[in-house]
């Protein structure tokens, strides 16, 4: 369905997150004709370059991060049409009267994204405020870090409610776009069968996994000062947590939904010194193997060497409320591990009575296991009778459903979702103010017990699956770590 026309201006236009990932789900969604003309994007940044040269840079982005297949020279070109470019300083007034012109009295949705520091997040929108370029159809998009703790976090909301209303700010947490996790709303409020059995009655635990394979990846200056925690926990990790535990919204309107991860959020068990103890591990990765090959530990990718910065947590919450209480959920997430793969695991209670014979082997509990990446899917395990005349045999499988498979279409990344939300004005899948503020306020005093004792961060070895305290942590309580991959 295509989208309203649009000005999409790229703050940090010749970055990193704008190469990798903006300009080719742009470039996707020209494919998908979702464009309404007159749609343009306009590049901003320091660097002094012609529109042309921005088409250039965008073609080579198309070419590096657009597989061969994907390519259409005729959407190729229509696409780098749109694209226009204006030099603009965001700390002085310097470019912002040329990008005033470029938009000119435009009625399309302005939208403002900004691929640059957070410390340039309140310097751009009090500038587009100042230069008269802000209507009522504009929107600003932000992404991590919004915050390092929850009083700057505060003071960022403060920053940018003071130039837009709440309904004009979408702050991206890029996990909420990807197909699985959307996925994860449909199998469980398109679906009668999950719902009655989705409580501390029938689920033992629930268990999130976000694995990752790479390193550092030429990102040490900001992933040194942030760590795992930051990183992956207080955004992606804590969101796919409350898309679990939720309960049902009375709609998919941005605030129904967004008012119940918040309660989700504020019913996390606050964390004691204590309980950061026996409840958290962190990790760091030490020189080992991945992908066939060597690869060095974390502290010889630093130039200083030095490091208390975690690469890997494990973490054992409670969320407080009638229906979750005294259900652990277990978060672990981790660079260089032993493969990529996301996957929330729903381990249901055990049956309370077998009416089968020992020989008839175990009777396992259900499991219910979502796959985020790769291969996203969905199986639920279950018991059946092994097929045959040799008597009750019993036998745990999986109905499997990997949606590549079901569905034969291309996977959109989460960013083509989340680009044509912003022009939509759709929110659902952004997170609000308030949600980022209760996630900082459940991580600050697990980061300060962390700061009081900063020898406290176990080892691991590349390519293995993270410290051994992170298995202790879930066999403690008599369960393991769900391993499929
Ligand atoms: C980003 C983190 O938000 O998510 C990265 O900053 C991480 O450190 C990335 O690698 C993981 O995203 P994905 O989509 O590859 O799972």
């Amino acid at each position: 369905i295509p989208v309203d026309s649009c000005d999409f201006v790229i703050f940090g236009a010749t970055g990193d997150l704008a190469e990798r990932k903006l300009l080719p789900a742009l470039y996707h969604r020209q494919c998908a004709g979702q464009f309404t003309e007159p749609t343009r994007i306009i590049g901003a940044s320091r660097s002094e370059l012609s529109d042309q040269e921005f088409r250039d840079y965008a073609r080579n982005a198309l070419t590096e991060y657009v597989s061969e297949e994907e390519k259409d020279h005729g959407q190729v070109d229509a696409f780098l049409n749109r694209l226009f470019y204006v030099a603009v300083d965001a700390t002085s007034d310097e470019g912002w009267q040329a990008l005033h012109e470029k938009i000119g009295d435009s009625r399309a949705v302005r939208a403002f994204y900004l691929a640059v520091g957070p410390s340039l997040f309140g310097p751009i929108a009090e500038r587009i405020r100042d230069h008269d370029l802000l209507t009522d159809e504009t929107r600003i998009v932000v992404e991590k870090p919004l915050g390092r703790d929850l009083e700057s976090a505060v003071e960022l909301n403060r920053t940018l409610s003071s130039v837009f209303r709440e309904d004009q700010i979408f702050r991206i947490d890029h996990y909420l776009g990807k197909e699985t996790v959307q996925n994860l709303m449909v199998l469980r409020f398109g679906n009668a069968l999950y719902e009655p059995l989705w409580n501390s009655a029938h689920i033992d635990h629930v268990q999130i996994t976000v694995a990752e394979r790479v390193g550092l990846e030429s990102r040490a200056d900001y992933y040194d000062k942030s760590g795992a925690m930051r990183d992956m926990v207080q955004n992606h990790m804590l969101q796919l947590l409350c898309l679990v535990a939720m309960e049902p919204p009375a709609s998919l309107d941005a605030d129904a939904v967004r008012d119940e991860k918040l309660k989700v959020l504020r019913a996390l068990t606050p964390m004691t010194n204590d309980t950061v103890h026996r409840h958290t591990v962190r990790g760091q990765y030490r020189a080992g193997a991945s992908l066939g090959g060597a690869v060095k530990g974390y502290l010889d990718e630093l130039e200083s060497g030095k490091s208390e910065t975690e690469t890997f947590v494990a973490l054992k919450t409670e969320i407080g409320n009638w229906r979750w209480a005294g259900v652990p959920f277990y978060l672990r997430t981790g660079k260089r591990l032993a493969t990529r793969a996301s996957e929330i695991v729903v381990q249901f209670k055990p049956i309370p009575h077998s009416i089968f014979e020992e020989s008839a082997g175990e009777v396992v509990a259900n499991q219910l296991v979502i796959r985020l990446q790769p291969d996203e899917g969905v199986k639920q395990w279950m018991m059946v009778k092994d097929p045959g005349p040799g008597g009750m045999r019993l036998r745990h499988v999986p109905l499997d459903m990997y949606f590549a498979d079901a569905f034969n279409v291309r996977n959109p990344d989460a960013y083509e979702r989340l680009l044509t939300d912003v022009v939509r004005g759709n929110q659902t899948l952004f997170m609000r103010g308030d949600e980022v503020e209760a996630a900082w306020k459940w991580i600050d005093p697990i980061m300060r017990a962390w700061h009081e004792r900063p020898g406290d961060i176990a080892g691991y070895t590349a390519g293995s699956w993270g410290p051994a305290a992170a298995i202790g942590l879930i066999e403690r309580d008599g369960r393991s770590w769900h391993e499929s991959f």
